[in-house]
């Protein structure tokens, strides 16, 4: 059987993502209130290891991930480039064929994606992404649990994105390519998604406004997203941060949208910045169960790099 990598969204395709969230929902109800590292009742991944690669700071994807494998019977070592040989010089494809001999799977956070296009061309398992500038798809697996779980179905769905066109809007636009659907984006000129993310979109159905009026894209939204203006790797240019100001997700911007409609934000925030302290902390604000999240979610992604998912009927 072909190693199933996980370097974004597509390599799941729609059944695939949704048997992930089914799974995900499945599993997460199944051990409401139990201890978090206690494994789940069939423990699937008894014995196996995951690497974490990290060559970009973490919380999120580090606990998310490491909890994910000791809830399903695995455990995790963890590498960072400082610490790890990668730090001295030492290749990724080199990196890549060592760990396939020594764990179950690897995942990588870095920051030039053709880095984990090598990793995954070279190793002998399963290869996850944990974020690259180019794309965060675990992160929507979570993001998509989490908008199904307040009620809202993704097809024809609208899910406005507000601020910069960054990785984290990439894997949305490949999502909604995959779930059929629409994302109004509201960025500054200079800031938009790459043209290639807006195509694979349109191309799988998704309506795609972009504007540089975030009213606009918030008028009737479902879903509000944002994310930091800087990502890391990325210089704090005084000029892009005054050129994102108007695109604070704020109340006056909640107010646009659909009622009752959801704040999403991958973390970490920068209160005050790409969103006011009232939205962030406020009741259609559900930025806290998007991040647990991530781990019922990161459960599903690594049962799928094993085989170990069923598609939906
Ligand atoms: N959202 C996310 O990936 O968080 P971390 O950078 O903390 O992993
Ligand atoms: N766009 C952000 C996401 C952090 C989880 C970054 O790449 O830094």
């Amino acid at each position: 059987m072909p190693i199933k990598h996980f370097l974004d969204l597509s390599d799941a395709g729609a059944d695939g993502i949704a048997a992930m969230i089914n799974d995900a929902i499945d599993r997460k109800a199944a051990r409401a209130d139990w201890p978090k590292g206690k494994p789940d009742a069939d423990a699937p991944l008894d014995g196996r290891v995951l690497a974490m690669v990290f060559e970009k700071n973490s919380t999120r994807t580090r606990v998310s991930f490491d909890i994910a494998m000791r809830q399903l019977g695995g455990s995790v070592l963890t590498l960072d480039s400082s610490s790890s040989q990668l730090g001295r010089g030492e290749t990724i494809a080199d990196t890549a064929r060592v760990l396939s001999r020594m764990v179950d799977v690897i995942m990588l956070r870095t920051d030039d994606h053709a880095k984990i296009e090598e990793m995954a061309k070279h190793a002998t398992v399963p290869v996850i992404n944990g974020l690259t500038d180019r794309s965060h798809p675990c992160q929507i697996v979570a993001d998509l649990l989490t908008v199904i779980e307040h009620g809202h179905p993704l097809p024809g769905l609208e899910v406005a994105w507000f601020g910069d066109g960054n990785n984290v809007l990439h894997s949305i636009l490949e999502a909604a390519a995959l779930m059929k659907f629409n994302v109004r984006i509201a960025t500054p000129a200079g800031y938009e998604p790459e043209a290639e993310f807006v195509e694979m979109a349109r191309v799988g159905g998704s309506q795609v406004t972009l504007t540089q009026d975030a009213a606009e894209a918030a008028r009737g939204a479902d879903v509000l997203i944002t994310d930091t203006w800087v990502s890391m790797g990325q210089e704090h240019v005084h000029n892009k941060l005054a050129a994102m100001a108007p695109y604070q997700v704020n109340n006056e911007l909640l107010s646009q949208a659909k009622p009752g409609a959801k704040f999403l934000h991958c973390l970490p925030a920068h209160v005050g910045e790409e969103v006011s302290e009232k939205v962030f902390e406020g009741s259609q604000s559900v930025v806290f169960d998007e991040a647990e999240n991530r781990i019922h979610a990161q459960k599903s992604v690594l049962l799928w790099s094993f085989g170990l998912l069923d598609a939906p009927s």
